[in-house]
């Protein structure tokens, strides 16, 4: 009874999802979880879907339901779990049968699985999903790794399951071992900048503005419809225009102002760090990740130092539609640095990530999903091997446009007090990367006096020492 075309372990919702969204779509599918209960508890709420699942009690029964070669997605929590589950697996499985990990794996775990495995006959794909639990079962972003000899078994279940760009699926394989992983953390690394502009923005509305939540909101779904186009500023527009049913006030009044933070933006930061690659906006973002959970710390400074005075806007229309252009910008810093990390990852490990396929799959289904991806990918396509985002024409054109802008709020911004780390890292990136003669001449003798490391001179070949002290 193989006729299960792949297997799903792990039915907590993003598995349970991802099986649903498989059978869905026609495709027979084999599902195991550590407790049978909630297996039996995930059938009954299948639906007509039923038909298309394989409840399986044991590995053994689910294994062997699986047409070989078997893929069989893991979808369980990252780390140790991963490794227990496919050291469970791997006995029970055969020659080019394909474990993949469909977690947020932080890619060097996928390095060393893949290379754990390289004697087993088994293969192993690292696999980037994004999207959420909507995108799991409806449609999400698929970014895979690994041997590029077992995609084809698994390509026609991954497009089908995608998120579709205008009849294109959102799937591709990418490269390579952890290649897929390491895409899916510049991801959520691109996630966390985004995410913590669009809230500098909203700190301005609200604190220097004055403005309601809804009020907001309702600038927000405008922004929507414009180059802002995107998955996150939809939904910031219906987070801010919830109301808590208990208190029958704004719902975003009444949450704590403390993120929580996984490790995927962490770990996108420590690689650029690793591979020496600017990325100050997400670096800005985990920082104020970090800086919004010692609430209590914060709350104690406010008392001892007071806020900075602010003054009035004077313009707030002006100012509501620099504050668009602003984002813009920063967007555009933020996506340009996560490519250029993802550019000296794909030389450094050898994987040719394909830049202008990897945006494509950005179009649609993931959390960062917006119509300035289709502008990246066009742009990408043109020139799949540009230094940078910043400098291809279209590029430095709208950054051309909303430069201005941009400097407008964030001066404004310091002037007045308001938080805009991941804004103000956008202009001071735009402007160290334009400026041709920069200031680490000064830097190279500072080093060459105490540590007397040398430096290059302008005029001559070689290495030399300066003059200090005689
Ligand atoms: C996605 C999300 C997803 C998840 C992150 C959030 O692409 O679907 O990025 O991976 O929401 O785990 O991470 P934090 O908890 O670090 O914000």
């Amino acid at each position: 009874m193989s006729n299960a075309e792949i297997g799903v372990i792990g039915l907590a919702v993003m598995g349970a999802n991802l099986a649903l969204n498989i059978a869905e779509n026609g495709y027979k599918v084999a599902v195991f979880n550590r407790t049978y209960a909630r297996t039996e508890e995930f059938m009954k709420s299948a639906g007509d879907l039923v038909d298309q699942l394989v409840p399986c009690k044991t590995l053994e029964e689910f294994v062997n339901a699986i047409r070989p070669p078997r893929p069989v997605i893991i979808m369980v929590k990252a780390g140790g779990p991963v490794d227990m589950q496919m050291e469970a697996l791997k006995p029970l499985m055969s020659d080019n049968d394909i474990i993949i990990d469909a977690g947020n794996a932080n890619f060097r775990d996928t390095l060393r699985r893949e290379d754990e495995m390289k004697d087993t006959g088994l293969t192993f794909i690292g696999m980037g999903v994004s999207g959420g639990e909507e995108g799991a079962r409806h449609g999400p972003s698929i970014m895979v790794g690994g041997k590029q000899s077992s995609y084809p078994r698994v390509q026609g279940v991954l497009e089908a399951i995608s998120a579709k760009y205008k009849d294109t699926p959102c799937a591709a394989w990418l490269g390579e071992n952890g290649a897929g992983h390491f895409v899916k953390t510049i991801h959520n690394g691109i996630e966390y900048a985004d995410m913590q502009m669009i809230a500098e923005v909203y700190g301005i509305m609200r604190d220097r503005l004055k403005m309601e939540p809804k009020a907001i909101s309702d600038v927000f779904a405008k922004w929507n419809e414009g180059p802002l186009e995107s998955y996150l500023i939809s939904i910031t527009a219906e987070v801010l225009k919830a109301i808590d049913p208990k208190t029958d006030t704004p719902m975003i009044n009444l949450i704590l102002d403390a993120a929580g933070q996984k490790g995927t933006g962490r770990w996108s930061a420590i690689e650029a760090l690793n591979m020496g690659v600017p990325a100050t906006a997400i670096e800005a973002a985990v920082a104020a990740r970090s800086l919004s959970a010692a609430k209590g710390e914060r709350l104690h400074a406010e008392g001892v130092l007071g806020l900075p005075a602010s003054t009035d806007v004077a313009d707030p229309e002006k100012f509501i539609a620099d504050l668009e252009l602003a984002l813009l910008a920063g967007k555009i810093a933020a996506y340009a640095q996560g490519f250029a990390v993802m550019s000296a990852a794909s030389k450094e490990f050898d994987w040719g990530l394909p830049m202008p396929t990897i945006a494509k799959i950005w179009r649609a289904g993931c959390i960062i999903q917006s119509r300035f991806l289709d502008e990246i990918s066009t742009a990408f396509s043109k020139d799949p091997d540009v230094a940078n985002l910043v400098i291809t024409p279209a590029f430095s054109k709208l950054l051309g446009e909303c430069d201005g802008p941009l400097r407008h709020i964030v001066s404004e911004s310091v002037l007045n007090g308001s938080p805009v780390p991941a804004l103000a890292s956008a202009v001071s990136y735009f402007d160290t990367y334009r400026r041709g003669q920069g200031t680490a001449n000064l830097i190279q003798g500072q080093r060459d006096f105490f540590g007397a490391h040398g430096f290059k001179r302008l005029d001559e070949e070689g290495d030399h020492h300066g003059p200090w002290g005689s």
